[in-house]
């Protein structure tokens, strides 16, 4: 839950939205877009330590982004596969500890492998927790946590009147994760489509105009500023 106290975000999630009209407004595919929107996702991973973002959780890819072409989709595995294998090496040396969320049923076997290899070889890491969502839905999370819940409840480890919004919680995905006090979403849509339902009951939201391929450290600084008035204000209001 927030602690308004904290001036700037400890952890901030973001909806990479705008890949796709960004390219589109060049001539090029949408794929170039979600290219580009993978160099982003590096530079703001690497700013977040100076920045004083612990924890950073990005959306790249939805349940509901397999209804597009099957282009776009494979497109973009590919690009998750290939993150992997350019980042690992400055990820882990940068002391960034990287996890998935998400449901890997559906994923491509060889991915799956490359995901698990990445978060062992980081899980020792603590300059910065990178949440990368993949097949990730809240609606989903909530019911696969709930299924894993039952189960306990049917084998008896679970007491079903000890269960409390604590219990469903560390059934998440996110279960070792603090909340989100910030959600940033990009490219000018105000809608949470699906991201962090649970996670972000009490955090602040804030939508921008930029296409995420135009997003730069600078522009994450001035929004992590504003959250820190807010923040401040807020607790003038209530202190
Ligand atoms: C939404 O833009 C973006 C996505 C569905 C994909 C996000 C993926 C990346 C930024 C790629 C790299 C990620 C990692 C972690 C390496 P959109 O395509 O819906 O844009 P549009 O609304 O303009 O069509």
């Amino acid at each position: 839950m927030k602690d308004n106290t904290t001036p700037y975000p400890l952890h901030v999630a973001v909806i990479m939205d705008g890949n796709g009209r960004w390219a589109q407004a060049r001539g090029k595919p949408r794929l170039f877009g979600h290219q580009e929107g993978g160099k982003r996702v590096r530079d703001i991973v690497q700013a977040c330590p100076q920045l004083g973002v612990k924890y950073l959780t990005v959306f790249a890819f939805s349940t509901e982004n397999w209804k597009r072409t099957q282009t776009e989709v494979s497109g973009l595995m590919t690009l998750f596969k290939r993150y992997i294998i350019r980042e690992s090496k400055s990820l882990r040396d940068n002391g960034v500890c990287v996890r998935f969320i998400g449901d890997r049923i559906r994923l491509e076997k060889k991915l799956v492998e490359m995901m698990d290899r990445l978060e062992k070889l980081t899980a020792d890491n603590d300059m910065v927790h990178l949440t990368i969502a993949i097949n990730y839905g809240g609606r989903d999370e909530v019911a696969r946590a709930t299924k894993r819940l039952s189960r306990d409840i049917k084998s008896g480890k679970l007491d079903p009147e000890q269960v409390d919004a604590e219990t469903l919680a560390s059934y998440l995905d996110t279960y070792v994760l603090p909340d989100p006090d910030l959600v940033i979403r990009t490219s000018g849509e105000a809608r949470i489509s699906n991201f962090l339902l649970w996670q972000s009951a009490y955090s602040e939201y804030e939508f921008i105009d930029t296409l995420w391929p135009d997003f730069t450290p600078e522009i994450f600084a001035g929004i992590l500023e504003n959250f820190a008035k807010r923040e401040r204000r807020f607790g003038a209001v209530t202190g």
